[in-house]
């Protein structure tokens, strides 16, 4: 037995002992089962008070050595010892570190849940996003801060990205913040019903919520789709003033002679529909026009330019959450929407025609790639948007998979970070990198989170956390990989298997199921 003859006080669950500085200290575990990685614990000092340090290690140490396991002798005693790492107290509204370091033979107790969420700057109000730790301190983010600055969630597939997104995105709607979801899976419609999954409904209880659907969602899909019987309308773009990148990608034009056309004769059109470069390009006696005629006919065909664009602004409104949902569309296709759609809401938004709201981008790397992983015409008006959106109200949430091929600065734009299970070791150094203020241990943890667990880096917390997402309130629609082949999450509803007799022949989409 540990601990034997040592004097304690009520409620002491260790002593300090051995090197100390004011950053970190050791101490002796009297019973190991008081004690653990994660914990919050606090300390007496004569000088500063009362203050409180995490628990970044706990270890057994005996002298039972080779040559006991030799002659056969067991461990008689083992001790257990934890490494702290000091966070501080709360002196007038800051957190200070002490400046003296702790004396061995300190007493350690356990922290209460006031005093952590008040040292960890934890706030009242704002968007509930868990619960820290193994405790019941509510974890919530504040709104300004969330919106404007924006957010990033980052973890392997099957960790719970898209989870907490849709956590974050019930806390945004619950609170009246315009959102337009960019999804690529169709996974956010499902917001409007209230989440029936018992395993989830169960433990409701303990984050202290209740299950609700959201009446606010409005889903647009581009027009083809074979979920448009399920939308509340088809979004068609105004197709003015394509530019050559943008006809090269969407028309798959490959040959440098005809792309070469293309710019010569985009060069001196100004304010142009597509019709219009097509009888520009009839005129041209060139090898390569043929091609370029194919494919203008073929972004034509698309249905998605239209003389009678849809007015944009429906995507961001007063108390509205709106899904474009671009399942089954090619990847260019998704791409060049995107591009369009964020420049034109940036545009309004700085002329005041919208509210300030937010913009959700699942599967971040296809429309931010870094550099040397893939183009996308996407890249730019995102980028102006992680770097210029705080100025006028219009952030960004930015989910990937892949954090080391999402555009670097992107990420770095974003002040909270929510970072779930990774395991990729690029991923892990983008990380690394990208994010301020994660510490060697933090970094650690990321690679063992369990599932709905989160390492969350925001401004207002005075550390990184981990955090315990809560469970929705809203069902979850899981993702269902369509290029590619492969799928990610499982696919419980059967309800989506039916979607597969709208099947549209528009060739934008392809065959969802049993292609
Ligand atoms: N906070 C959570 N609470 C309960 N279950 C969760 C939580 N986060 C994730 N899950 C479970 O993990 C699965 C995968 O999460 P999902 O967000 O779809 O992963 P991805 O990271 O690929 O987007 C979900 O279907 C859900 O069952
Ligand atoms: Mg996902």
């Amino acid at each position: 037995m540990t601990g034997c003859g040592v004097v304690k006080m009520k409620g002491e669950v260790g002593k300090i002992f051995g090197e100390t500085s004011s950053f970190e200290f050791e101490f002796v575990v009297f019973n190991p089962r008081d004690v653990k990685r994660g914990d919050y614990v606090k300390v007496w000092n004569d000088v500063e008070g009362w203050i409180v340090a995490y628990v970044t290690d706990v270890k057994a140490k005996s002298d039972f050595s080779s040559e006991d396991v030799i002659k056969g002798r067991n461990v008689e005693s083992e001790i257990y010892v934890a490494k702290a790492s000091v966070i501080g107290k709360r002196e007038n509204g800051y957190l200070r570190a002490p400046r003296t370091p702790f004396v061995p033979g300190e007493k350690i107790f356990l922290a209460e849940e006031d005093l952590v969420a008040d040292v960890l700057g934890m706030s009242q109000e704002g968007a509930y996003i868990g619960l820290l730790g193994d405790t019941s301190v509510r974890v919530r983010l504040d709104i300004n801060s969330l919106v404007q600055k924006h957010v990033c969630i980052l973890a392997k597939t099957g960790s719970g990205k898209s989870y907490t997104a849709g956590v974050i995105i019930e806390e945004l709607i619950e609170k009246g913040v315009p959102l337009l979801i960019i999804d690529p899976h169709g996974e956010y419609s499902s917001l409007r019903y209230r989440n029936d999954v018992s395993e989830e409904t169960e433990r409701m209880g303990e984050f202290g919520i209740k299950p609700r659907g959201y009446d606010s969602i409005r889903v647009y899909v581009p027009p083809g789709s074979p979920f448009a019987d399920r939308a509340d309308g088809v979004i068609h773009l105004d197709g003015r003033n394509l530019d050559a990148e943008e006809i090269i990608e969407l028309g798959n034009i490959t040959s440098s002679s005809a792309q070469a056309l293309l710019y010569q004769v985009l060069k001196d059109m100004h304010d142009y529909t597509i019709d219009d470069i097509l009888s520009r390009v009839e005129g041209e006696k060139h090898s390569s026009k043929a091609v370029i005629l194919g494919a203008l006919t073929k972004i034509q065909k698309s249905g998605l330019f239209s003389e009678n664009p849809t007015p944009l602004e429906i995507l961001l409104q007063k108390g509205r959450a709106v899904i474009l949902d671009l399942r089954g569309l090619d990847p260019v296709y998704q791409d060049l929407i995107v591009a369009r759609v964020c420049d034109r809401l940036f545009d309004m938004r700085k002329r005041e025609e919208i509210p300030p709201g937010m913009i959700v981008i699942e599967e971040a790397h296809n429309f931010i790639p870094e550099r040397g992983f893939g183009k996308a015409v996407s890249t730019q008006i995102l980028r102006t948007i992680a770097s210029e959106g705080r100025k006028f109200g219009l952030g960004l949430m930015v989910i990937s998979q892949r954090p080391a091929r999402v555009d670097k600065n992107v990420i770095s734009q974003c002040n909270t970070q929510i970072i779930l299970r990774l395991t990729n070791p690029n991923d892990i150094n983008a990380v690394r990198k990208g994010v301020e203020g994660l510490t060697a241990e933090m970094v650690e943890e990321v690679k063992r989170l369990p599932p709905g667990n989160a390492v969350v880096v925001s401004p207002e917390l005075e550390r990184p956390v981990i955090v315990r997402v809560r469970v929705r309130k809203s069902r979850h629609g899981h993702a269902v990989e369509i290029f590619g082949g492969r799928k990610s999450g499982k696919t419980k509803r059967k309800e989506v298997k039916s979607e597969s007799r709208n099947q549209s022949q528009s060739g934008l989409f392809k065959r969802i199921f049993g292609g």
